[in-house]
């Protein structure tokens, strides 16, 4: 579990005494800093003193209210060791505190697809995006977001900061928002993801990531949420180092984003592959490539290098009739996918990508995980493979049908594109798939 951080006295300049994790710092805060909101009771034992001084006011300045964004100031951490000698104070920055929203993990680079899945799917307004991350407004039932696909995780938003700054007043303010937070919204959207979950004591742990350089660390970040966990329940929130609902804190540029975390590894994993290859795609960069190739009931789909058949699979989970087919140069894969998709669900043929079996013009859409030339080599070079794939594709897809195909470097693939026979939509995409860069390119047979 994360450690806590110690909490020596500082002295304040306002009002309020300040006090930080770090130790000695300088308070701005006019709180008193043992407020917390109002009708709310102190933690046992005076735990909030640590990081309550002030508040970054919540929606609306409100505490709890929802709604729209509002500026607030987060107040109450002094400078590490600031205090006594007397050095410049540092103020708290000024922060945009966001709450009650739902959002998404999603593999980076493929924000924009899971958005319009979002948008989609569950109706949904007021959506940022950013790196590996989309956040919008509540718009249906939290159940729905277990239905998504293109996203990595989803979450009920407790609290999204904008503005944090590398200095450790970040921690109080984020402590403060937990504080003041919609908790109990969130809670009530994470039990109806999960009916059984039940009980006056929750039991929970604080997941961190942070990006960028601070003048604190992560086990910071995990420490001031859960403080303010247990301080705002009065101990009823008890931290566990494993199991119990995950309360996942990200920190990235200007941003911390916390929620509860609703979905579970079904949604990363699926049912889960029978056989597991090498170079198998993540489900959801699979579900995005289906989207971004163009989805039509009924049509002729096809994957000419499906190795595991993930691609094959999220596109059959769609459940509108299209008529799959895959084929693979090695004989294993086509085994692997057959038994992953299902040996009625599509036809599955060993084939050369640059040599298929199929008729002129009758294939509606194709996506294609291409060897990157790492995990999977190929017996020529990857710019010649990739040609000899664009040519077949170009003749077994009919005019205007759409290709996504996962490239490591898009530069392999531009010299063997034809420009009679296709349409570049859009620039490339970067995406990271497990901290591998690569590039999504979209395609349309002219
Ligand atoms: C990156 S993997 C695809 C992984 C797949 N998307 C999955 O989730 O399992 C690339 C696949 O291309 C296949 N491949 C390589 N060269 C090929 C070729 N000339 N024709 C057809 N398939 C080929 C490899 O056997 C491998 O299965």
């Amino acid at each position: 579990m994360a450690k806590r951080p110690s909490r020596r006295t500082g002295t304040g300049t306002g009002r309020g005494r300040g006090k930080g994790p770090s130790g000695k710092g300088r308070g701005k805060g006019r709180g008193t800093g043992r407020s917390s909101a109002p009708g709310r009771k102190r933690a046992k034992g005076g735990s909030s003193k640590g990081y309550g001084k002030g508040r970054a006011k919540a929606s609306g300045g409100k505490g709890r209210g929802g709604g729209a964004p509002t500026r607030g100031r987060g107040k109450g951490f002094g400078k590490k060791g600031a205090s006594a000698r007397g050095r410049a104070e540092v103020s708290a920055p000024e922060l945009t505190v966001r709450s009650r929203f739902h959002f998404a993990e999603v593999v980076p680079g493929f924000e924009r697809v899971a958005e319009a899945e979002v948008r989609e799917a569950c109706g949904a307004e007021g959506i940022e995006r950013w790196r590996g991350r989309v956040v919008w407004d509540p718009a249906g039932p939290a159940r729905d977001l277990l239905e998504l696909r293109c996203t990595e995780d989803v979450f009920a938003g407790v609290c999204l900061l904008t503005g944090v700054g590398r200095s450790r007043f970040s921690l109080g303010s984020l402590y403060r928002a937990v504080v003041d937070s919609q908790l109990e919204w969130a809670v009530s959207a994470y039990r109806e993801c999960h009916p059984g979950a039940k009980g006056h004591r929750i039991r929970f742990r604080v997941i961190a990531l942070m990006a960028g350089r601070r003048n604190f660390v992560r086990s910071d970040l995990t420490a001031a949420v859960e403080r303010a966990l247990v301080d705002r329940s009065s101990g009823r929130w008890v931290p566990v180092p494993e199991d119990g609902m995950e309360l996942w804190v990200d920190l990235w540029r200007d941003r911390c984003l916390v929620g509860l975390r609703l979905s579970t590894e079904r949604m990363r994993q699926r049912e889960g592959r029978s056989v597991e290859l090498p170079a198998a795609l993540r489900p959801s960069a699979a579900a995005c490539l289906v989207r971004m190739s163009g989805v039509a009931p009924g049509q002729v789909f096809l994957d000419p290098c499906c190795g595991s058949g993930t691609i094959l699979s999220e596109r059959l989970a769609l459940g509108d009739g299209a008529k799959l087919i895959g084929t693979d140069i090695d004989p294993d894969a086509v085994v692997a996918a057959r038994l992953n998709v299902g040996r009625r669900a599509a036809l599955i043929v060993r084939a050369d990508a640059s040599r298929l079996p199929l008729p002129d013009g009758r294939v509606d859409a194709a996506c294609a995980n291409l060897p990157f030339g790492q995990k999977v080599q190929v017996s020529v070079n990857l710019p010649t493979m990739y040609a000899g794939v664009a040519r077949e594709l170009s003749r077994v897809l009919k005019r205007g049908a759409r290709a996504a195909l996962l490239v490591g470097d898009p530069a392999d693939l531009a010299p063997g594109l034809e420009r009679r026979s296709w349409r570049l939509i859009g620039s490339p995409t970067n995406v990271n798939i497990l901290g591998r860069r690569a590039s999504a390119v979209l395609l349309e047979r002219k």
